[in-house]
């Protein structure tokens, strides 16, 4: 399907989402046509950028969107950006925005349907939302009026409740898309398919079959620059409260009876709200110290830019949680995310149980060691694909086992795809269609589960930094599995 015709508003449109994502993508989706072709895009921001800025999108979607000079697309999408300055609180801002894109509706014909794109610090958006709503472009008499807002949607609980209940004095909750970019990943969206589409996963995915789930994000880079963020953030609001409970609830919930909006955010909200109250005993918090990332020396996170040299932030987390459910009942499942680790890889592992008896590999020697459980690892990026373990009888007089693996590669079976994640969200948003998005109660309900352990953990100082750069994170994140003779597997 092709959105109606409209206009994409952005604001914070200097920043660097919009020049590395959010342009790469919108031009993406104009090359597979699925543009409109009365669109108008309009950067907003404070600075005078001019038409300097439809040059440097241009020059972003060359960079970051694997897009070459000769795209016969790419004069004519440019043409369709402008820019337009003003400051977040200013009325008059505001209203000169009104009249532009009233201008388009009548000589583009962009039909009053609007898409504005908060690509802002979180501190702006109840203000813009609330400028929206006194200018009276929240709501259009011909077309349609979406908000996207991009995380964080709040700190905590508190917080989020008050964002919450300041955008919906506006907008209603069908207008209001709430961005995870990780819902956009092709390969998050495969976990559905994966279990909701073969037959034979799914009689297997519970309780009786899983011994446990492990849900990974690890990054090699730092924190980029963004100091003043992070040291807010740090890695459980930046990573875990949010798309690491995507990732979570689509790896756990039960089969919604359609794949739409509502269906899918019930079961979604069932599966989290079934999760017991993280104790402090099952958690591990980590500072990375400095150390070498794919072969370079790499400062400490107290060094960066902007961070306090005493910094209590973690940029590393590892919980173990329970979903205290029919089918996961007894199931650990640990997640982890964390900055500066050893590579990039964000990873979902479900390990199942062993054989009630095991009649080969009985001593623990030889080539392959002790009988490894099955293993279907997703991989979520990069090299994108999943996989699973088994063992398989090795060529020999005898009956060793050894693991094999059976392997799908995306990028083998469908080529290689360049598209960032945001295309797919950008385009439902432009139609309507929040399946893909979070939503309200489920922004609240992951912040009810991390709010108290950050407070909890603000009552005791760590011992930081306590991981090099480079390694797995600090030691406490292996022992944490251990402890219930599990280990994280190798990534
Ligand atoms: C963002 C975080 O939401 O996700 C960043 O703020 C992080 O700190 C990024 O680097 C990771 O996204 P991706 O798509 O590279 O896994």
């Amino acid at each position: 399907r092709i959105p109606e015709p409209g206009v994409v508003v952005i604001f914070g449109a200097s920043g660097d989402l919009t020049k590395r994502k959010l342009l790469p993508a919108l031009f993406h989706l104009e090359q597979a046509g699925l543009l409109p072709e009365k669109i108008r895009i309009v950067g907003v921001a404070r600075r005078d950028l001019g038409d300097s800025f439809a040059k440097d999108m241009r020059a972003g979607i060359l960079e970051f969107g694997g897009v070459t000079e000769e795209d016969p697309k790419l004069e004519s999408f440019i043409a369709k950006v402008s820019y337009h300055a003003m400051n977040f609180d200013d009325d008059g801002g505001y209203e000169a925005l009104k009249e532009k894109l009233a201008e388009y509706d009548k000589e583009v014909g962009t039909k009053g349907n609007r898409l504005f794109y908060l690509a802002v610090a979180p501190e702006y958006f109840s203000d813009i939302v609330d400028h929206l709503g006194k200018h009276g472009m929240a709501k259009s008499e011909e077309g349609a009026v979406r908000v996207i807002i991009e995380k964080p949607f709040g700190h905590d609980l508190e917080s989020a409740r008050a964002l919450n209940a300041d955008i919906s004095k506006v907008f209603e909750e069908q207008q209001i898309f709430r961005i995870d970019h990780y819902l956009g990943k092709e390969t998050v969206q495969n976990v559905l398919v994966f279990r909701f589409a073969n037959g034979i996963f799914e009689p297997i995915w519970n309780r009786n079959y899983i011994d446990n789930v492990q849900i990974t994000a690890a990054e090699s880079i730092g924190i980029e620059g963004r100091g003043p963020f992070y040291e807010k953030a740090g890695a459980t609001r930046d990573i875990l409260q949010n798309h690491l409970m995507e990732v979570l609830s689509f790896v756990t919930m039960e089969p919604p009876v359609s794949f739409e909006a509502d269906a899918v955010r019930q079961e979604k909200l069932k599966v989290w709200k079934a999760i017991q109250p993280i104790k402090e005993e099952d958690t591990v918090r980590g500072q990375y110290g400095p150390g070498t990332v794919g072969g370079k020396e790499a400062i400490g996170y107290r060094q960066e830019d902007r961070v306090s040299p005493e910094s209590q932030t973690e940029t590393f987390a590892a919980v173990k949680l329970e979903i205290d459910n029919w089918r996961w009942a007894g199931v650990p499942i640990y997640i982890r995310a964390g900055k500066r680790l050893a590579k990039r890889v964000t990873e979902v592992t479900v390990q199942f149980k062993q054989p009630p008896m095991l009649l080969f590999n009985k001593a623990a020697a030889g080539p392959c060691g002790q009988i490894q459980p099955n293993l279907i690892t997703m991989r979520i990026q990069p090299d994108e694909g999943i996989s699973l373990r088994f063992g398989a009888k090795l060529p020999s007089p005898d009956m060793t086992v050894c693991p094999v693996v059976m392997d799908f590669k995306y990028s083998q079976a469908f080529g290689t795809n360049t598209a960032n994640g945001y295309e797919r969200l950008l385009l439902d948003a432009m139609l309507g269609d929040g399946t893909l998005f979070a939503h309200r109660d489920g922004v609240e309900v992951t912040w009810e589960l991390f709010t108290p352990l950050l407070e909890a953990w603000t009552k005791t100082k760590q011992d930081f930094p306590n991981y090099d750069s480079g390694s797995w994170g600090p030691k406490a994140s292996d022992d944490l599995l251990k402890r219930d003779g599990r280990k994280w597997q190798k990534l």
